[in-house]
């Protein structure tokens, strides 16, 4: 086999005019990851416009791959450990975000060997996901392990395993409360705030600031399904507004306004949910004359930083709409950007000079996966990796510690063997049945009914399907309405002050502590004490 240029194209409609330009060579550009013009690459792909693929000649050789390695141990022997107290920290949450959704994602941003925005972070460490009663986690649990340090049960919010799901009387017992990140920041002084594109009272942006015995108890309808006396708990919505950390919440945006306002009264084009009566925008906004609240993204990108002591914004009734919709409606200036909203809420943070606490949910990349639609959970992803580059390039590495992981994964599989630069949502191969088969399947969902034919009893064939939707559905083995998440461990990537801290294989609880300990939060051991 003579090694020669090989040239891959990825099939597609068009071919993309001019010289393809080797992903290497990028990726060499930049030490901490991507490039403006290779996140317009994935969207091209996304297009149906032709990419092409070619293999760097320089793989073929000794050289590439042993000069690359040098540089890579001489900047990690380089790497100097920085022991100093964290102002900040900032913690990226990917729902959803395990292993094989960080490689697939790479392949989509610009193929197998480009990096995602945090890929160069020198820390890496496992986090391992299960919660008390649970060997798979759900986002409560183990937003509580993450942000609390405590591990629980399934669907429970800032209680320790003694709550049972879904007990009206557990919410109320304070015994059983912990104390998240955001309540340790507050108490020390310093600010706290949350950004995410799911409803601001989902599961984990809830763990932030929520003790509650069940996750779906957002607002007082869903006391009352459980048969629980809605004036004697209070709502995930109003204690955002009104709990101790919830109303000390310097900054919070995100999706949901339906908990906050009255069946009778409308929001984002959609009636509220509450039947109480209550509208806890217009409850929060009274409390104090500097507070901002916001709907939409031209008044967030309009307000005054200077002037905003406190902001809350919420942009869609429900889940913000997933990226790939956004950007098929062409509707970027109706909804902000998860960098966009990150970016505000730390111009907002740095206006004091406390230090601060944020938790940045990528949050749908989990119902992506819950729908087998890889393609939504793969762009939410790459939004993802956005706002984690564009916090680098913005906050002062030597005093911001910024931890990125998943709460935990999904059935997601990558499968072999497509050659390099294949387009990841494409079948290139075929299974014994003589059928394509998709790199990306699911152990379970929805999907299972998209790719089965139960008449002929065969996997139906990807060449008679429509594959190019935006919601296109990924073969599941298991036909399940929602498909699972998974229990493996999950990565976490650390930079920053006391990063060096989280490495090996942690308990996912551990990573509150380590927070802590990085920043002097707490009454546990710290780097200050
Ligand atoms: C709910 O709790 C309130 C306040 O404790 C009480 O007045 C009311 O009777 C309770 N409602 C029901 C249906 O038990
Ligand atoms: C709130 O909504 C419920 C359910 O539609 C309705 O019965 C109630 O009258 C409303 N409350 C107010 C104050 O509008
Ligand atoms: C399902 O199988 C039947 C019987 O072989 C065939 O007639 C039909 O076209 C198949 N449907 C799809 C969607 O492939
Ligand atoms: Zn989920």
């Amino acid at each position: 086999m003579s090694f020669v240029k090989v040239l891959i194209f990825v099939s597609c409609a068009v071919i993309v005019s001019g010289n393809p330009t080797p992903f290497f060579d990028e990726d060499r550009l930049s030490d901490i990851g991507m490039h403006p013009h290779m996140h317009q690459k994935s969207h091209e792909s996304h297009k149906k416009i032709k990419r092409s693929f070619q293999i760097d000649q320089a793989e073929f050789t000794n050289a590439y791959w042993i000069n690359k390695a040098k540089d890579t141990v001489d900047t990690k022997v380089k790497t100097n450990v920085n022991t100093k107290k964290a102002k900040n920290v900032i913690m990226f949450l990917g729902d959803g975000f395990g292993h094989t959704t960080i490689a697939a994602t790479r392949v989509y941003q610009s193929g197998e060997s480009s990096k995602l925005s945090f890929e160069s972070f020198p820390n890496t460490a496992s986090s391992k996901t299960y919660c008390v009663n649970r060997g798979v986690p759900d986002s409560a649990c183990s937003g509580t392990a993450f942000l609390h340090g405590v591990k629980t049960n399934n669907g429970v919010i800032g209680l320790n395993a003694a709550a049972t799901r879904g007990n009206c009387d557990d919410t109320n017992n304070e015994e059983i409360y912990t104390d998240s990140i955001a309540s340790l920041f507050l108490k020390d002084g310093r600010n706290a705030g949350i950004v995410t594109t799911t409803k601001i009272t989902d599961a984990t942006p809830a763990a932030a600031y929520a003790n509650i015995a069940e996750r779906n108890w957002e607002d007082n309808s869903g006391v009352l399904r459980s048969r629980c006396n809605d004036s004697e708990i209070y709502d995930i919505a109003e204690q955002l507004i009104a709990g101790s950390v919830g109303k000390a919440l310097k900054v919070i945006l995100g999706g949901g306004s339906r908990f906050f306002i009255n069946a009778t009264e409308t929001e984002h084009g959609a009636q509220g949910t509450r039947t109480d009566g209550k509208n806890l925008i217009q409850e929060w906004l009274n409390t104090n004359s500097d507070r901002t609240f916001v709907k939409s993204r031209k008044e967030l990108m309009d307000i005054d930083v200077k002037k905003v002591d406190q902001l809350f914004g919420l942009f869609s009734t429900d889940n913000m709409p997933f990226r790939l919709e956004t950007i098929e409606k062409k509707e970027e200036s109706i909804y902000p950007s998860l960098t966009e909203m990150t970016m505000k809420a730390l111009d907002v943070l740095e206006e004091e000079d406390d230090g601060y606490f944020l938790l940045v949910e990528g949050g749908r990349i989990d119902h992506g996966h819950h729908g087998n639609q890889a393609k939504f959970a793969i762009e939410e992803a790459l939004e993802f990796s956005k706002a984690i580059q564009a916090t680098v390039d913005r906050v002062n590495l030597d005093e911001t510690l910024i931890v990125v992981t998943a709460d935990h994964s999904h059935v997601m599989t990558v499968s072999g063997y497509s050659p390099r630069g294949t387009d990841i949502f494409s079948a290139t191969n075929s299974g014994d049945d003589g059928t394509p088969y998709f790199t990306i399947s699911y152990a379970n969902g929805p999907g299972f009914a998209t790719h089965f034919n139960s008449t002929s009893g065969q996997r139906v064939n990807s060449q008679n399907l429509d594959t190019t939707p935006i919601n296109f559905r990924f073969p599941a083995t298991v036909p399940l309405k929602s498909e699972t998440h998974s229990g493996e461990d999950v990565a976490l990537f650390a930079v920053g002050p006391n990063a060096h801290i989280f490495r090996g294989a942690l308990e996912q609880n551990l990573i509150a502590h380590i927070m802590a300990y990085a920043s002097c939060v707490g009454d546990g051991l710290t780097v200050c004490k």
